[in-house]
């Protein structure tokens, strides 16, 4: 029966990039993710893997996401995490991901023993694959802030900024988005901070930094898009 269901999902793939496009296209991907999802937090170590990435972020929102770099990201980048956002890194800290992503995919990397049940059903991108999913993921990579433009950049009303938006990736560059647009973006990434059990404002600890959620969204929106 599962054999059956998979047969005519991929023979809808087909169709969907022939005939309908988009939404078959879509569909199929979001079924490839899914499929890949149950496999690896039916891992023991799947708890520990959901927390890698968050869940933000979905297939449809992939920039130019018919494109074959937008289809090799969903065909190999989610089968043991959630979906990475290109957005997140910038383009200089992509290569040393993907080259530790790809030693792990071979089943080399750290944990690869650990995770050996687990990582039987995963397969590695070939050399012309691994270069295509590079340039996809460095052309729509974060644009990080260049501290030469922001003279302010090291002032105090800039510190809860620079202490929460560097944790995870580089910090953003604000002219990213318009004053309207930044609270939204920040309050996404307090999910983000919640999700991957780093520090949050929410729950001030004396030793720790305390994250000002208004002075962040206040640096953003004084140097908005
Ligand atoms: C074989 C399993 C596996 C696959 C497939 C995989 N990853 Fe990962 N990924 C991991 C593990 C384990 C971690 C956590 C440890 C680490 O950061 O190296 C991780 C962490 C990450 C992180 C967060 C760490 C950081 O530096 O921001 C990003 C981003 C990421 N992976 C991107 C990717 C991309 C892009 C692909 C596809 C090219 C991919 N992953 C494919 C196992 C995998
Ligand atoms: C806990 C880790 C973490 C922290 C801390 C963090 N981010 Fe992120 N950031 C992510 C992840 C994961 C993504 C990709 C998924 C997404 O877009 O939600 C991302 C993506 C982004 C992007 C690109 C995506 C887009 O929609 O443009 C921007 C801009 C960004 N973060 C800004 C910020 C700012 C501002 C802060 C500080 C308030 C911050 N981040 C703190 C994890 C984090």
């Amino acid at each position: 029966m599962k054999a059956t269901t998979a047969g005519f999902v991929a023979c809808f793939a087909v169709l969907g990039a022939t005939v309908a496009g988009a939404t078959w296209a879509d569909d199929s991907a979001e079924q490839a993710i899914a499929a890949a999802r149950v496999r690896w937090q039916d891992s023991p170590h799947g708890p520990m893997l959901a927390r890698i990435l968050p869940p933000t972020f979905e297939a449809a929102q992939l920039p130019e996401r018919h494109t074959r770099g937008a289809q090799l990201v969903v065909e190999y980048c989610v089968q043991c995490h959630n979906l990475p956002n290109p957005a997140m890194h910038d383009a200089a800290k992509w290569p040393g991901i993907v080259e530790r992503m790809v030693v792990r995919m071979q089943g080399k990397g750290n944990l690869g023993t650990l995770m050996k049940e687990m990582m039987a059903g995963v397969k590695a991108p070939t050399d012309e694959e691994r270069a295509q999913l590079l340039t996809y993921l460095q052309r729509y990579a974060q644009r990080p802030l260049d501290p030469r433009k922001y003279s302010d950049i090291e002032s105090d009303a800039a510190k809860s900024f620079r202490l929460a938006c560097q944790q995870c990736h580089v910090l953003p560059d604000p002219r990213r988005y318009t004053a309207a647009e930044w609270p939204a973006v920040v309050a996404r990434m307090e999910k983000n901070m919640l999700w991957m059990n780093r520090v949050v404002g929410s729950k001030p600890n004396p030793d720790e930094p305390q994250l000002r959620i208004d002075e962040i969204i206040g640096y953003l929106q004084k140097h908005a898009r």
